[in-house]
């Protein structure tokens, strides 16, 4: 099974750049094409969040368009950026759609991998949460399949990175959210969005990992009080290979024309 994973698109579909200067539009189809022509293609696209900048019903439309026209399954959760009720407007006529209760999120029982999506939106707020509610739910989904192999995708990282102006936003309910996990060892790996960059960490056991944004990059400065800013490195998208045999497996899939395959030739001194 392979899963590729997109975030923080930050959609704008009313013809603005995006922060002035980014196509958000055409930064997800030169995504999706990436996609799309990958051999063997992805079983699954994962969508963690920030899906649209400004969250209007037109966003999340265009989205869907763009990821159907695709034709591998997906899946979507909100990110600070979203709004639930556009999302639920918009998906909620597909089965697998969370149609009950507060939050966008569900589990995905038909892959060889048990996929769980979490809502990490915390009202208004830029940083993450799970309450008491969201962490009985995620309790109470592990419990019922302790033996099967999960992957976890959830917008908010729970864990400090050093990029400071990112870390400022607290994770609400991060220090439980570890304790559960830590219990449960089904969980293969979580994988988050929100930073706009690819970061690693053992976290409750398992590893968790945030990925590189479709449209822009938070710059990499680890000083303590390093001001906020964003850069144009490229965009990328995390490829992850399961295999029961080799557990979870996760690559970095760089989004350019970076020129053909280049075989290899048998003569050591080329
Ligand atoms: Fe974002
Ligand atoms: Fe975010």
């Amino acid at each position: 099974m392979i899963i590729a994973q997109i975030t923080d698109l930050h959609l704008r579909t009313d013809g603005e750049k995006l922060k002035g200067m980014i196509d958000s539009v055409a930064a997800l189809q030169t995504c999706l094409d990436h996609l799309g022509a990958l051999r063997p293609r992805p079983d699954v696209i994962l969508a963690t969040g920030d899906l649209a900048n400004r969250a209007r019903v037109q966003d999340y439309a265009t989205l869907r368009r763009m990821l159907e026209s695709v034709g591998i399954p997906f899946y979507v959760i909100p990110g600070n950026h979203d709004e639930r009720g556009l999302m639920r407007e918009t998906f909620s006529d597909r089965d697998d759609f969370p149609k009950t209760g507060e939050f966008l999120h569900y589990a995905i029982e038909d892959h060889p991998l048990r996929l769980i999506g979490l809502d990490t939106k915390s009202g208004d707020r830029v940083g993450g949460e799970m309450c008491e509610i969201r962490l009985d739910w995620l309790r109470a989904r592990l419990e019922e399949r302790p033996h099967t192999p999960t992957l976890i995708f959830m917008h908010h990282p729970p864990f400090k990175t050093g990029i400071g102006f990112m870390d400022k936003d607290e994770f609400i309910g991060a220090d439980a959210m570890e304790a559960l996990i830590a219990n449960h060892s089904q969980v293969e790996g979580i994988i988050c969005g929100h930073l706009h960059r690819q970061i690693t960490r053992r976290w409750a056991g398992t590893i968790i990992s945030t990925a590189p944004s479709v449209a822009f990059q938070m710059v990499l400065d680890l000083a303590e009080a390093a001001p906020s800013g964003f850069v144009l490195e490229p965009p990328a998208c995390p490829i992850f290979l399961w295999r029961p045999e080799m557990g979870l497996v996760g690559h970095m899939s760089l989004i350019g024309d970076f020129g053909p395959r280049h075989p290899f030739v048998s003569d050591s001194a080329k």
